[in-house]
């Protein structure tokens, strides 16, 4: 076996706190991690409590798979270990957000249990926020926005969530917003409610 490279990496510690930070813009950061089928509406709720919050001067940032899989991990499929690979680097991304002191929303399927678990356990606990962005699959592949549920039935596209992958439901999320029983704005206003009470905003 190779023997891994000795690395001399001392990293610089800045003056200015994440505590400066947030005081400064006069609200905490946090991670809003969306986790969901495709299809159950995930950037779309992101999109929309961001609207919410920058309407109130607070500052904000979505990460999705428009910014993400097309860029920093254009690399990457859909194997669990390029799901895995994502998730690590959307969570140490969000990571550095959270430290400059911005809310930071991910809209990322997500499906396992551990790789969620590994960016909870990246931040502080009251940090990262899990948000159960619950929809049946025969609704989203109702919905298919994309098509791309059909693709996977006739088998064009394998290892497709829900259908020929795994999709891991999360077992105590902050949050959980049914979009097939509840309205855009009902979902929305849970999520704005909850960062109230939590006085992260
Ligand atoms: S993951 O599992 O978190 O790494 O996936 P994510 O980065 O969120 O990317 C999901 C979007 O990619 C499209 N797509 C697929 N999804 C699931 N399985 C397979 N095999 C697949 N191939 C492409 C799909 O449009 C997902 O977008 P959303 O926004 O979730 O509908």
């Amino acid at each position: 076996m190779q023997q891994k490279e000795e690395r001399f990496i001392i990293p610089h510690k800045g003056n200015i706190t994440k505590e400066d930070r947030q005081r400064q813009k006069g609200h905490k950061s946090a991670i809003l991690w969306f986790t969901g089928l495709s299809g159950s509406g995930k950037s779309t709720l992101a999109h929309a409590v961001e609207e919410k919050l920058f309407e109130r001067g607070i500052n904000t940032y979505v990460l999705d798979g428009d910014n993400i899989r097309t860029g920093l991990n254009k690399d990457l499929g859909f194997s669990a270990e390029d799901r895995e690979e994502n998730i690590r680097r959307i969570g140490e991304v969000a990571k550095l957000f959270v430290d400059a002191g911005i809310i930071t929303l991910t809209a990322f399927i997500s499906p396992y249990r551990k790789d969620r678990n590994f960016v909870r356990n990246l931040v502080e606990e009251d940090e990262f926020i899990e948000i159960y962005v619950k929809c049946p699959l025969e609704v989203c592949e109702q919905r298919d926005v994309k098509g791309l549920y059909k693709k996977a039935r006739q088998g064009i596209i394998k290892n497709f969530t829900g259908i020929d992958d795994p999709y891991e439901e999360p077992e105590n999320p902050e949050i959980v917003v049914e979009t097939d029983k509840m309205s855009l704005e009902e979902s929305v206003k849970k999520i704005i409610d909850y960062l109230e009470n939590k006085k992260i905003i």
